[in-house]
């Protein structure tokens, strides 16, 4: 089953969005595996953020992502990389879709509550970063056969 890495930023903390961010992908029917409150160390920030270290916003995106406790998130469930990043909109809160969470939380370009991995490569990679494998629980709800995949269905 498809799994993605979510970070809910700082300024997603400091407003208080936590539940409310992460009630929209607990309805869309993502299924929760992993989940933790955690302080960023510059470290960690560079080795997630591994691609971007050179570019000139990284000091800003440094201080900001060290600067309160974020929670991370693992989610699973059909499609759900591309899936959770429809839903997340685009990087600049202004340019964000209505009715994705920037679009409709965000006004800000560097405080924009989520961070969605995004390919199935970067998910990988960074759920490995966030999480042991023994913190990632595989548990099956009722409607888990919505959330299967068909090549899946077919098992
Ligand atoms: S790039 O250069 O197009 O690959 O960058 P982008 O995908 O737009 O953004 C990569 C991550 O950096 C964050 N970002 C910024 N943070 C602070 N300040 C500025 N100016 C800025 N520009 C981009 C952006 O939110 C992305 O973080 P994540 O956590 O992946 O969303």
């Amino acid at each position: 089953m498809e799994r993605t890495l979510i970070l809910l930023k700082p300024d997603c903390m400091e407003r208080r969005l936590a539940g409310t961010v992460l009630a929209r992908f607990e309805q869309k029917g993502f299924q929760i595996v992993g989940m933790k409150l955690m302080q960023v160390t510059p470290e960690l920030a560079a080795k997630h953020y591994a691609e971007h270290v050179d570019k000139p916003f990284y000091p800003g995106l440094l201080a900001y992502i060290t600067s309160d406790p974020i929670v991370a998130v693992c989610l699973e469930g059909r499609e759900v990389v591309a899936t959770v990043r429809k839903m997340v909109g685009a990087t600049k809160g202004w340019l964000a879709e209505p009715g994705t969470i920037r679009g409709d939380f965000s006004l800000s370009g560097q405080k924009n509550l989520i961070h969605a991995s995004d390919s199935l490569k970067s998910a990988k990679r960074e759920i490995a970063i966030f999480f042991k494998p023994k913190e990632l629980i595989q548990w099956k709800t009722s409607d888990a056969q919505y959330r299967l995949s068909p090549s899946e269905m077919e098992e």
